[in-house]
């Protein structure tokens, strides 16, 4: 990937075009959890192969090529370390985008909704370089309650090793435009990951706009 598109800048003011689908988009060899229809169990999966469909809920299993095989190396550092993730949500079209977000202000409303989720258009799950991880002792949920797990403390320390920051850090929900989210990570490549994580920036920052 060229580094301009690993550090592409989605937020409440950058948009991306509702067209822009990652050119190589694959799912990557790792652990997923996934929520048993119409129960609160969650299971683990490992999918293989290519579903070859990314529209709808089914999209999320995918990320791009580069960012895929970074998070399975990701993974494989943190078992070494005896640290186990699962994958939740990557990838995520426009419309899928559109749907949780009106789902997201339906059940808690707008200013709860904007805190959280972005509007369609402006997600960086839409770029393919963004993943949701969560790990067994939270039963698998994306809450705040993950950053008080060793496997966070681990993650945080490690994910720039293989190009990841944490996207969304606690204290910086002025510049970031969301709230403290220990679970989302992004791709940005491991000369920008070191210097985000090491200096504790945002991309906004590291960016500088
Ligand atoms: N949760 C992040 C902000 C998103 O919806 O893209
Ligand atoms: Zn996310």
């Amino acid at each position: 990937m060229k580094e301009e598109d690993k550090l592409q800048l989605v937020n409440k003011q950058h948009k991306i075009r509702k067209e822009q689908i990652p050119k190589h988009l694959t799912i990557p060899h790792v652990m997923f959890a996934v929520e048993k229809e119409g129960k609160k169990e969650t299971t683990l999966c490992f999918y293989q192969g290519n579903f070859g469909y990314i529209e709808g809920k089914a999209g999320k299993k995918y990320l791009e090529q580069e960012v895929a095989l970074a998070l399975e190396k990701l993974f494989i550092r943190g078992m070494k370390e005896g640290q186990y993730f699962a994958m939740i949500s990557g990838y995520r079209s426009y419309e899928r985008q559109k749907e949780l977000y009106e789902e997201s202000v339906k059940k808690h409303g707008c200013s709860y909704a904007n805190r959280y989720s972005a509007k369609p258009g402006y997600s960086e799950h839409q770029t393919g370089l963004a993943v949701d991880i969560s790990c067994a002792s939270v039963n698998y949920q994306l809450e705040e309650c993950f950053a008080n797990t060793k496997e966070y403390r681990w993650l945080k320390k490690n994910c720039w090793k293989e190009g990841f920051i944490i996207r969304y850090p606690k204290g910086k929900e002025a510049i970031t435009g969301y709230s403290f989210e220990p679970w989302h990570l992004r791709y940005v490549g491991c000369r920008a990951a070191e210097i985000i994580m090491k200096f504790q920036l945002t991309l906004e920052e590291f960016l500088m706009v």
